[in-house]
């Protein structure tokens, strides 16, 4: 790695400035902030309730964080930025929406994501589509930034609208409709492929299965004498990126609070020692997953570097005419707001050149 910020930490940052700037957080609805946007190549997490999404987000970070329970937890996109340390610095997390708070304990991260996602929901059980933005600093992790999305589900609770099912499709279809999106398609091993919603979501948006990572996950409970190498192989459902098989959690590992590393362990002893993924076995597992994606998501992102600069510079031109409009020099607190982004578009503009050289 070099001296250089990482392609997708700097994306990161991009991502958490049109987050504040565009329609996607609420804020000012830039045009230009919004088609920066949509061209940030993004790994978006889909599949149906159950299917194991949060519990292969916490074996990817290593740690415990995300609300748990039954019915639809995740009500709010969660883009989760995660960034390698190598400083020897403490393990913490940091939400856009508390820039001066670092999380510690992960048990508050937890409380925090359900707080947040209520504030905006309501405690009805609705969706939003504004997202929550967490980062994680740590030594366990790779740089990766994932979006964990509502899980497709088929019917509605007490309480929710007669919609939810429609709503929540149409909010995951904004996120993996735009073609810079890597779906990250999660099916547990343990139900029929064709019936997996997260496939059927992938093979209507994707249908070459070009920027679709297939996982199944709950291979160890599967019934005994029938194995999982038909997907795996890529025979039942083919996809142009190899499948990768997850054993995570059980409930009971949960309820008697295994801890996330040893989990990783498990997984691994787990591939390591199997008679039916054996041959399979360096190419398996969370860990394997989350390099996988880390290199997919920087080249992708190195191949738009020319697009997404020429984005950066139309929000440049089109800060600059704001800023002319309100006059310069500008005193009050919106003027100075958008000089500041304007300045950081710059940096941005000038770190992606260095990439390219
Ligand atoms: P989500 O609704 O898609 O986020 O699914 P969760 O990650 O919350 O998992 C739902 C349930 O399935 C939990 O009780 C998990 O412990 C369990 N689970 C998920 N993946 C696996 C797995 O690979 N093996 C086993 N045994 N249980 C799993
Ligand atoms: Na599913
Ligand atoms: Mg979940």
């Amino acid at each position: 790695m070099t001296t250089m910020e990482s392609l997708i930490g700097l994306v990161n940052r991009i991502q958490r400035a049109c987050t504040v700037l565009g329609d996607y957080g609420g804020g000012t609805g830039s045009n230009a902030f919004n088609s920066l946007w949509e061209a940030l190549p993004t790994v978006a997490v889909v599949g149906g309730q159950s299917s194991g999404k949060s519990s292969v987000l916490e074996s990817i970070v290593g740690r415990d964080f995300l609300p748990r329970g039954s019915g639809i937890v995740t009500r709010r996109p969660l883009v989760l930025q995660l960034h390698k340390t190598d400083d020897g610095t403490e393990e913490y997390a940091e939400f856009l929406h508390l820039p001066k708070k670092q999380f510690t304990d992960f048990a508050l991260v937890r409380r925090e994501i359900q707080d947040e996602t209520d504030r905006i929901t309501g405690k009805n059980k609705q969706i939003s589509p504004v997202p929550i933005h967490l980062s994680i600093y740590s030594p366990n992790v790779v740089n990766l930034t994932l979006i964990d999305l509502p899980g497709l589900t088929k019917v509605a609770v007490e309480g929710q609208p007669e919609t939810i099912a429609e709503d929540i499709e149409s909010m995951v279809r904004t996120y993996v409709d735009k073609p810079n999106c890597i779906i990250l398609a999660i099916s547990p091993a343990n139900q029929d492929i064709a019936t997996s919603d997260a496939i059927k979501l992938a093979k209507d948006v994707d249908p070459t299965g070009e920027r679709t990572f297939g996982v199944l996950t709950k291979l160890d409970l599967m019934d005994k004498g029938t194995n999982a190498l038909e997907v795996l192989e890529g025979r039942s459902y083919r996809l142009q990126h190899p499948w990768v098989g997850i054993v995570n959690r059980s409930q009971a590992d949960i309820n008697k609070n295994v801890d996330m590393m040893l989990a990783r362990r498990k997984e691994r002893e787990y591939f390591d020692t199997s008679p039916d993924y054996g041959h399979l076995a360096s190419k398996m597992g969370s860990e394997y997953l989350a390099k996988l994606l880390s290199k997919h998501l920087e080249s992708v992102i190195r191949t738009r570097i020319p697009s997404i600069l020429s984005l950066i510079n139309k929000s440049i031109e089109e800060l600059e005419r704001e800023l002319d409009r309100m006059g310069r020099p500008v005193a009050v607190d919106a003027g100075a707001q958008l000089y500041t982004i304007l300045e950081m578009c710059r940096a941005f503009d000038k770190i992606f050149k260095e990439h390219l050289d």
